[in-house]
């Protein structure tokens, strides 16, 4: 066991920062030679294929014990909430391919000065899952590693080879069940954060779990683009929850801060219900509703510093979110800024938005 470790605080490696430095600039170079200069629209870096984008509401629970009751979940009240769903791969491809699905959500009206310098200003914090609870990089230097065998076309040699002699086990296992993990519908699925994050002094993970509120679960036939239908039969007939747990770290080495590819057992660290998503029921075509969801831009480090990120593949993804963000607007010659209201959306539909309940 690794003495060293102390609960609740970060330990990066030595030369982690020059990593993170060649990491960016390679994915910043991928995404180049993706979206070369005058090629527009430019997608996101990665989950550029959207499963649906909807308005919801995120509401703190009331009564909440006091060690959790930290940042956003400081006080029982209701945040107005954008949530977008995803599939991770970099190309958009069908449905019918194997890939992890994912949700990012939005908190918008979240006071407190914000984590990143460019935006301290910013009113929004972000939560982003994926749909299985381990990540397949015990690190960035490993990450960046996978990375660079995937664009020699061989990523397999990560995760095995005979010279030198190496097996990542762990790392296989994790990358099969996310790809491999099915999903019909996106609104169906339990989605994990993965890396941790601070709630308050503390460290936790925190994870998405559908409730079932009496609408009739709807399924669609397996097609190209059926998770989004999926999404948008289930919120033409009704209204759609979910629970947002959150992990409290309890063990330096059973739940670690700088290993995402070992899971929080529930044994050891149980998850707490802190909040309610609903997602009322909404048409997903709206016009300007895809227009608007191109110009966002999640980060875990859109965040108050009581949900600061945490550990290696979190720090690293400070400077790579930014980085392919910030060129993806430039490409495309729009503004990148945080949504302050929902009226932003509104303002930007075009005269012919029909009136709806929900933007
Ligand atoms: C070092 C590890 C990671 C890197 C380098 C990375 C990189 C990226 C990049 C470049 C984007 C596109 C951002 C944009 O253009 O606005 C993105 C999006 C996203 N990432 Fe990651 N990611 C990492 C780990 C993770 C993990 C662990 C999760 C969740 C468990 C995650 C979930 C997401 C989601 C949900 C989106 C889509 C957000 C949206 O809907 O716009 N990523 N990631």
């Amino acid at each position: 066991m690794n003495t060293m470790l102390r609960l609740h605080e970060e330990s990066p490696p030595p030369g982690e920062e020059d990593t993170i430095r060649r990491l960016t600039e390679l994915m910043r170079r991928n995404y180049e030679r993706a979206y070369p200069a005058g090629v527009s629209p430019a997608l996101r870096g990665v989950h550029p294929k959207s499963n649906g984008c909807v308005r919801a509401d995120f509401i703190i629970d009331d009564g909440l014990p006091d060690e959790l009751r930290r940042g956003v979940f400081r006080e029982p009240r209701v945040y107005p909430a954008w949530v977008r769903f995803s599939s991770t791969s970099a190309r958009v491809q069908s449905d019918m391919r194997r890939d992890s699905r994912c949700m990012a959500i939005k908190l918008l009206d979240v006071p407190g000065e914000k984590i990143l310098d460019a935006e301290k200003d910013a009113t929004t914090q972000d939560f982003l899952m994926a749909n299985t609870d381990v990540f397949f990089a015990r690190s960035v230097a490993d990450y960046a590693e996978l990375m660079a065998a995937m664009g020699a076309g061989k990523p397999l040699s990560f995760f095995f080879s005979c010279a030198p002699p190496r097996l990542r086990l762990r790392e296989l296992l994790n990358y099969a069940s996310a790809l491999l993990k099915p999903v019909r519908n996106p609104l169906h699925a339990r989605y994990w954060s993965q890396t941790p994050f601070r709630l308050g002094e503390r460290a936790m993970k925190f994870s998405v779990v559908p409730r079932p509120c009496g609408a009739p679960r709807v399924e669609v036939e397996p097609g190209d683009d059926a998770l989004k239908q999926a999404v948008a039969r289930q919120l033409e007939r009704g209204d759609w929850m979910f629970d947002f747990l959150v992990q409290l770290q309890t063990h330096p080495t059973r739940t670690p801060i700088e290993d995402p590819t070992i899971r929080w057992s529930e044994d050891v660290a149980p998850f707490h219900k802190v909040a309610t998503i609903v997602i009322p029921a909404q048409r997903l075509d709206q016009p300007g509703r895809a227009e608007f969801e191109e110009n966002l831009s999640f980060t875990p480090w859109h965040a108050l510093p009581e949900h600061r990120p945490l550990g290696g593949l979190n720090r690293a993804r400070r400077a790579v979110y930014e980085v392919i963000s910030r060129l993806r607007h430039e490409r495309n010659g729009v503004r990148r800024d945080e949504p302050r209201t929902l009226r932003a959306w509104r303002g930007r539909a075009p005269s012919s938005a029909q009136p709806a309940r929900y933007p």
